[in-house]
């Protein structure tokens, strides 16, 4: 095998390079391989117990696991920094040279520490902020509209469910407003100093800011004149969406709560976040006499249980000659909301850095969105399957995009009215043009809307880390 590398290098060399220089090469690849297997086996090992300590965390914010995952956080920047001491120092002039692409970019991405570059006690103080901010998200609380004694309604389930389904304007602008007052307004001094230590780690790894630094795993120059470009030529497509959506909502609202002109009140579409409007499906179906293709109430009446929906997702994806879930996965995975303690409900998928354990972590209701949000993080756990023996440094998606592509594309596919009605889920439906202009809708609700709301955020974000948007703003 090494023989062989050094030949094709040797063929690849140009005459005016001496022989010698390809054999140094040679000998410098065969050092850099073993230099990059022996850290391996201790970042996996690292990285294993960081993922254990936040997942223990995640399923039951206590205040003893809080402190656990803040240790193993400075135990993983440890190692982080170690490793990226001797891939900077005494290999930071050879990787350059090295001539294979793949050994060259483990060293180029191991190169970059990401928020481990701050001192000790300035990242403690970074990781408290970031678990502060998320426990004041996960466990926010407000009043019910009805009743102002009953202050216990939560962003999952009561939350989630009341922007979902009901349609009274009131009602919902009290729940959209009370939210982000118990949210966050909340954490607006943490993010502030977030943004600042954030931005202090991207400039010690050489980035301007922290929104550039994300940008890096995408490996482009022109990423933000791409999505712009991208974003523009959808543009028309989301108009004429938001339009006859705006008209709809005008019919039900009364035209004191929606202008015929302007922007679309935010708490009306059906989502805390109005990134995704299929709620309002009911409301806006455009032949409202086919049959529904929500199929919540088929599942309901078939006793579908949380375990059913993972084992026909799974049985999906075998079906596709993937990967069946590892025993593990069935062991240790959380699919419903446990009693009795705080939980990051929002769904998620984990890979635990050694190739054997993958789990899930989600408080499944029986409705279509979790069968099919199921199927999506399914989706991330194939794609870990899949990528399980490159070295660590690779297991990640191709791009920070990719992965939530991956888990769409299977998602996607499920929901479509013909594999519903193959899974029993759908009985006499006939696929006709009309039934199929209502799917097609159904997914621009969730799909195409998704989009402008994604770049915003990223654009938001761009522009508070290179300071384009101050704190006052
Ligand atoms: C470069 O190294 C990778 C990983 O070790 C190997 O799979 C690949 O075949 C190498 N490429 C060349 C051109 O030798
Ligand atoms: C509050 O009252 C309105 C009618 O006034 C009703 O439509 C709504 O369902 C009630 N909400 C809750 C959470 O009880
Ligand atoms: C919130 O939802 C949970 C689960 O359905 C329910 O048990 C609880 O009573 C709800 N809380 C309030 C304040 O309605
Ligand atoms: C499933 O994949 C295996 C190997 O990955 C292959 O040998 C087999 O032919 C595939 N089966 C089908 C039905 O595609």
């Amino acid at each position: 095998m090494v023989c062989l590398r050094r030949k094709v290098c040797c063929v690849i060399v140009t005459i005016a390079l001496a022989i010698d220089l390809c054999h140094s090469q040679g000998a410098d690849e065969i050092e850099a391989r073993l230099f990059l297997a022996g850290l391996e086996q201790r970042s996996q090992l690292e990285c294993n117990k960081l993922v254990e300590a936040s997942w223990n965390y995640e399923a039951d914010l206590s205040a003893v696991n809080n402190q656990l995952r803040a240790q193993a956080q400075l135990e993983k920047a440890r190692w982080d920094k170690e490793q990226w001491e001797l891939v900077t120092g005494e290999w930071g002039h050879r990787w350059p040279t090295l001539r294979n692409e793949s050994l060259r970019r483990q060293f180029r991405h191991l190169s970059i520490l990401g928020t481990a570059a701050l001192p000790e006690d300035r990242l403690a103080k970074y990781n408290d902020l970031v678990s502060d901010m998320k426990t004041t998200y996960s466990t926010a609380k407000i009043c019910d509209y009805n009743d102002f004694t009953n202050c216990n309604l939560r962003l999952e389930p009561n939350l989630t469910r009341i922007m979902k389904k009901s349609r009274n304007y009131d009602e919902l602008r009290h729940v959209w407003e009370e939210w982000r007052l118990s949210s966050g307004a909340l954490m607006r001094k943490k993010y502030e100093q977030f943004v600042e230590l954030a931005n202090e780690a991207a400039q010690r790894n050489r980035f301007d800011n922290m929104g550039e630094m994300w940008l890096y795993p995408y490996e482009s120059l022109t990423f933000k004149s791409d999505m712009k470009r991208l974003w523009l030529q959808l543009k028309p497509l989301y108009e004429q969406l938001h339009a006859y959506v705006r008209r709809r909502l005008r019919e039900v609202y009364g035209q004191d709560k929606v202008s015929r002109r302007g922007a679309i009140p935010a708490h009306l579409l059906g989502n805390m976040w109005a990134q995704s409007w299929s709620n309002i499906y009911d409301i806006v179906q455009p032949y409202p006499n086919k049959p529904s293709l929500d199929v919540t109430q088929f599942m309901q009446a078939q006793g579908y249980t949380p375990e059913r929906m993972f084992r026909l997702a799974d049985d999906f994806f075998q079906s596709l000659n993937l990967s069946a879930m590892p025993p593990q996965f069935w062991a240790r995975s959380i699919i419903e909301k446990p009693l009795g303690r705080e939980m990051v409900c929002h769904a998620s998928a984990w890979d635990f850095c050694n190739g054997v354990d993958y789990r899930i972590k989600q408080c499944t209701e029986v409705n279509m969105d979790y069968l099919v949000t199921t199927h999506h993080e399914m989706g991330h756990i194939q794609y870990f399957i899949q990528y399980r023996h490159q070295p660590l440094i690779f297991r990640e998606g191709a791009n920070p995009g990719f992965h939530e592509a991956v888990g769409d594309v299977m998602s996607l596919s499920v929901s479509t009215p013909r594999h519903l009605k193959n899974i029993g889920l759908l009985d006499d439906i006939v696929i006709d043009r009309e039934s199929d202009i209502n799917f097609l809708m159904l997914m621009a609700l969730d799909k195409v809307v998704f989009l402008p709301f994604g770049y915003l955020m990223d654009r938001w974000r761009w522009d508070v880390f290179n300071g384009n948007t101050y704190p006052d703003d």
